[in-house]
């Protein structure tokens, strides 16, 4: 669409604070695609209010967010870095998509579930077509590749069958995405339970690492990791909370897990600990600066909002006045 490249679209929303686990497991390999793609990168600011926000607080954690992105490398004159709620075609296209989804195919969504569950005070009908608003998201840049963690391949699913199903109808609109698994895409899990996944809405704060967490944090929080009573550095699924370990530091120094393992031969795991803590601090520790040094250049990162929404409505109107037209609606008189 753009140029030779193929296209590349992903999302995240500023709800919580984001984990040591959001980055090693996506923003770091964000970067690591962008030289490959032609990438958009929104901070998703329309799916955070399918749950209720505090508004100071939402629009702080967007741009911090957004910052972060910019911090973490992605360089904001190659990768479109925007608000997704900048852009109104992301609400246009997506009342579209709504009346192309089935009411079945939604009621199928694993995570509507889950959260209809846990916020049972709000089942809103946004939540409930959240994976459309996301569909939206993907289809309007005609995204040839959507890198997604395991609990979102289920929407990228229904968004292939959006797009299939309209594109039955209507002729090739739209270019339908593939999945993007991570070869590395280390998966981070909770330091006091490495059964789950590192998250940002734990309730234990010793369960997660947060990017902005200060070094004494970080390093207290590694030493307090769940373990086992092995006492040996070995990277095998018995050993699930030395196993989570591993790959942290692994994901931290680019040393494979083998390395590592042979690296903490006959070692303790009061050192093991240690060495995780200083990894985890040396990576944080410059993304933490470079983000102060960002929200500081208020001028700066005004500008690339202002450019980089521009620049992504200005794709996303290309794709809905192709719908819009598909669809029967009539055209706008210039
Ligand atoms: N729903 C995704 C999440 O919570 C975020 C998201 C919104 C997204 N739109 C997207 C991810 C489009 C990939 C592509 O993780």
């Amino acid at each position: 669409m753009i140029q030779d490249k193929k296209v590349l679209f992903s999302g995240m929303q500023a709800t919580g604070n984001l984990t040591l686990g959001n980055y090693l497991g996506a923003l770091k390999n964000w970067v690591t695609l962008s030289d490959e793609y032609e990438c958009f990168y929104s901070v998703v600011d329309m799916h955070s209010i399918t749950v209720r926000q505090d508004p100071a607080t939402l629009r702080k954690r967007a741009r911090a967010l957004l910052i972060l992105y910019i911090a973490a490398g992605l360089d904001p004159e190659k990768n479109c870095i925007y608000y997704q709620s900048h852009v109104s075609g992301h609400a246009e296209l997506a009342w579209i998509l709504n009346c192309f989804t089935y009411m079945g195919e939604l009621n199928r969504m694993t995570q509507f579930k889950d959260k209809a569950a846990r916020h049972a005070d709000n089942i809103n009908a946004g939540l409930f077509t959240y994976p459309v608003l996301m569909a939206a998201d993907i289809l309007l840049y005609q995204a040839d590749v959507v890198p997604v963690g395991v609990d979102q391949k289920q929407h990228l699913e229904i968004t292939r069958d959006i797009a299939e199903r309209f594109n039955n109808l209507y002729g090739p609109v739209f270019t339908i995405p593939e999945p993007y698994i991570g070869k590395v895409g280390a998966k981070i899990m909770s330091l006091q339970d490495p059964e789950k996944k590192m998250s940002k809405s734990d309730e234990n704060p010793n369960a997660s690492i947060y990017l902005m967490d200060d070094p004494d944090t970080i390093m207290r929080k590694c030493k307090r990791a769940v373990t086992d009573s092995e006492s040996a550095v070995l990277y095998r699924d018995e050993q699930p909370g030395v196993k989570n370990l591993i790959n942290i530091y692994s994901a931290c120094t680019g040393h494979t897990p083998e390395e590592v393992v042979k690296e903490f031969d006959g070692k303790g795991y009061g050192d093991f600990k240690m060495a995780v803590g200083e990894s985890v601090i040396s990576v944080l520790r410059p993304l933490q600066e470079e983000a102060a040094r960002l929200e500081r250049d208020k001028a700066y990162i005004d500008g690339v909002i202002r450019a980089n929404a521009e620049k992504a409505g200005y794709y996303a109107n290309k794709t809905l006045r192709k719908v819009q037209k598909k669809v029967g609606f009539p055209e706008r008189v210039r």
